[in-house]
């Protein structure tokens, strides 16, 4: 066996890479596990094409890398509407049935909450570590995934700002980033389900100690700030972190697999035809704790 048969190609700004020369459906070698964490902490975006795994395949793999995050009450399926096991994050626009959500439909709704910057579970205490998305069919066009790389969002930062940042705290929740899009009528269980979690708003990643901006549309609110100038504010780090030279823009092709960790980037999804299935299935690996001390409820 090779000492390691991963190898990486840089693709688009720093941010991402290709993999070359790994088949997901065997067991990896600790040679692999180990040249892929370093790939993603170099990049934070790594591509593997032509990976023709089922869900089976693709928990193993997530598992060989840490442990899986459940996605439990995170969406607004009912657990009878689920297509596929917790252990997946379903992002499709598919129901039980297979069948596309309807135009109209409070799910669909809901998770076009999506094609906002984000950072996958940013509204959980124990926010997510690295996301694996695996694409089963695309759409005719569009759909791209847009990465956007937080270090170098926060190395554009000027010094005053950089200084203000070091330690705010900010509060996520699915309630904000939805009510951006006009998406407002949560019942009183969704309300409690999805109250504001405490984040930091600077990380320092354990490996390379580069730091980076964790910002997300759930950040509704700085701690000890008035709402309004804390999303101005807000709203100002996103755009110096979305600039495009810090953007890489995955066009999916069936079999791509495509891993980022949420700790050093942001991602959206983009518009499709809103009738054509995109069957999008997520493994998450969890994160290794909270970033900043929560109130008591
Ligand atoms: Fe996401």
């Amino acid at each position: 066996m090779p000492v390691m048969s991963v190898t990486t190609r840089q693709v688009g700004p720093c941010i991402a890479a290709e993999v070359e020369g790994i088949d997901l459906t065997r067991p990896l070698s600790p040679e692999d596990v180990a040249a892929i964490h370093a790939g993603m902490d170099r990049y934070a975006v790594l591509v593997f094409h032509d990976q023709k795994i089922d869900d089976e395949q693709q928990l193993a793999f997530t598992r060989s890398l840490g442990e899986i995050e459940h996605a439990i009450g995170t969406g607004l399926r009912d657990e009878q509407g689920y297509r596929l096991p917790t252990t997946f994050a379903d992002v499709s626009n598919l129901d039980k049935d297979n069948q596309v959500f309807a135009r109209d439909s409070r799910t669909r709704l809901f998770s076009l909450g999506n094609r906002l910057w984000h950072s996958d579970s940013s509204f959980k205490v124990v926010p997510a570590k690295y996301s694996l998305l695996h694409a089963r069919s695309v759409p005719s066009k569009g759909g791209n995934t847009e990465f956007a790389d937080m270090r170098a969002g926060y190395n554009a930062l000027d010094d005053e700002t950089r200084a203000l940042v070091q330690d705010l705290i900010c509060e996520h929740s699915q309630i904000f980033s939805r009510q951006q899009l006009g998406f407002t009528d949560f019942t009183p269980e969704e309300i409690e389900r999805f109250k504001p979690v405490r984040q930091c708003l600077v990380r320092t990643h354990p490996v390379h100690k580069r730091k980076s901006l964790y910002l997300a549309s759930h950040a509704g609110g700085i701690v000890g700030w008035p709402v309004p100038e804390a999303r101005a504010f807000l709203r100002d780090l996103v755009e110096i972190a979305t600039q495009r030279q810090f953007v890489y823009s995955h066009q999916w092709r069936v079999g791509d697999l495509v891993m980022w960790d949420n700790r050093q980037t942001m991602h959206r999804a983009r518009t499709f035809p809103a009738h054509e299935p995109r069957d999008v299935r997520r493994t998450t690996l969890a994160g290794d704790g909270p970033t900043a001390a929560q109130v008591a409820a």
